[in-house]
């Protein structure tokens, strides 16, 4: 880029440098000449009257002319050293920032070109060049982690499809060669992997709106007790059928919360519908809403399966599933708690997951800041 730059506008740092001291050196030589050639002989020259010697007295004309030569003199010297040190000074630090833009711009260069590893060092130049290069290395590294998310995703979504068209193709191919019949068990299964599919685009989708804050949110305040005692309602009858107790507290009074209703009650749904999942038949489902300083906590809370320590860091990562066999064979892609998060923080909350491991079920809880009295 420098080079570039440098090309196009024809002079180098360098040159600039020296253009700009050599202004600063003539200005300040002139400035010394004319000032030393007006006052300086007649200054002597005062000294010499007020010293008792005559005008004209020869060895008074020789002193101011020996005056005048060693001034000239004098002058002509300070003014060659100043110009030597001047391009010294220049160059060195003409050299040093131009080294240091050199390691950006091909930083830069190499970082355009997809090399997502490259940082620049540090240059020792100083305040503003440290920022520059703090800043850089930032960017870069923002670009990797985007980078491997997004190697991370299409190596993940390309899993996620690979298994369901792999099991339409064998059955069609099946059915084709007339070794299966298409009877209502395999249309089923047809049925279930191309839903398998379509949810995996609708999640895909979600979650990629959801997490570029791309969402539209219809925030009003609404009562938390409303939102957990409609979460219960809706999934009472999912969770008799299992066999599994579903039971909400809230703590009154509770302030509001300034939420979307519809995105909440989506997050509380992925919760529950994760909670009834893992928990079998003769467990039980708490939702609790109850309030902490200025804050309220929706809590999901379940006598399930629970997480490992291992996996609890990672379960609100995209397509990340704690035991993957069975969880795949249950038809879970793994998004519904990714989606959630970036739901609950574009609603300004936030959420974590505590377990105390295998069996001892696992509690999700929602902070969510209280909504301004009226
Ligand atoms: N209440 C829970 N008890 C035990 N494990 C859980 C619970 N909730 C989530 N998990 C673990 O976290 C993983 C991620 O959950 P998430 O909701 O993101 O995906 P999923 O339920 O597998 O699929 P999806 O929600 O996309 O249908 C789950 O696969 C499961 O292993
Ligand atoms: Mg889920």
């Amino acid at each position: 880029m420098t080079a570039t730059a440098r090309t196009r506008s024809g002079v180098g740092l360098a040159a600039r440098l020296l253009v700009a001291l050599a202004v600063v050196l003539v200005t300040a030589a002139v400035t010394a000449w004319v000032v030393g050639a007006a006052v300086g002989p007649r200054l002597f020259h005062e000294h010499m009257v007020k010293a008792g010697l005559d005008d004209h007295d020869a060895a008074v004309v020789h002193a101011e002319e020996a005056f005048r030569a060693a001034s000239t003199t004098a002058a002509a010297l300070a003014l060659v050293a100043a110009a030597i040190a001047a391009t010294a000074a220049s160059l060195v630090v003409a050299r040093r920032i131009a080294g240091s833009l050199d390691a950006v711009a091909a930083a830069a260069a190499d970082l355009g070109a997809g090399d997502y590893g490259v940082r620049v060092p540090t240059s020792g130049l100083g305040a503003e060049f440290e920022q520059l290069t703090t800043s850089f290395n930032a960017l870069a590294d923002r670009l990797e982690e985007s980078q491997h998310l997004r190697e991370r995703l299409l190596a993940d979504v390309a899993h996620e499809i690979r298994t369901p068209v792999a099991t339409i193709r064998g059955y069609v191919e099946a059915i084709t060669d007339g070794v299966q019949e298409l009877d209502a068990t395999t249309a089923d299964v047809l049925l279930g992997q191309a839903e398998r599919l379509s949810r995996l685009a609708r999640d895909l989708a979600a979650v990629t709106h959801a997490e570029a804050g791309d969402i539209t949110l219809d925030l009003e305040p609404i009562q938390p007790e409303e939102l957990v005692d409609a979460a219960v309602h809706a999934w009472a009858e999912r969770a008799a059928t299992a066999g599994v107790d579903v039971r909400s507290h809230a703590e009154r009074p509770l302030p509001a919360v300034r939420v979307d209703h519809n995105r909440m009650a989506q997050v509380l749904d992925n919760l529950l519908a994760n909670a009834l999942r893992h928990t079998p038949s003769g467990g039980r489902i708490t939702l609790r809403a109850s309030r902490r300083d200025d804050q309220v906590c929706l809590e999901v809370s379940d006598t399930g399966t629970g997480i490992a320590a291992e996996h609890l860091p990672h379960v609100f990562e995209r397509f990340y599933r704690a035991e993957t066999a069975r969880d795949r064979d249950s038809g879970g892609s793994g998004i519904g708690l990714a989606i959630s998060k970036a739901l609950v923080e574009a609603q300004g909350g936030t959420i974590h997951v505590a377990s105390p491991g295998e069996d001892g079920g696992a509690t999700f809880t929602i902070t969510l800041p209280a909504a301004a009295e009226a």
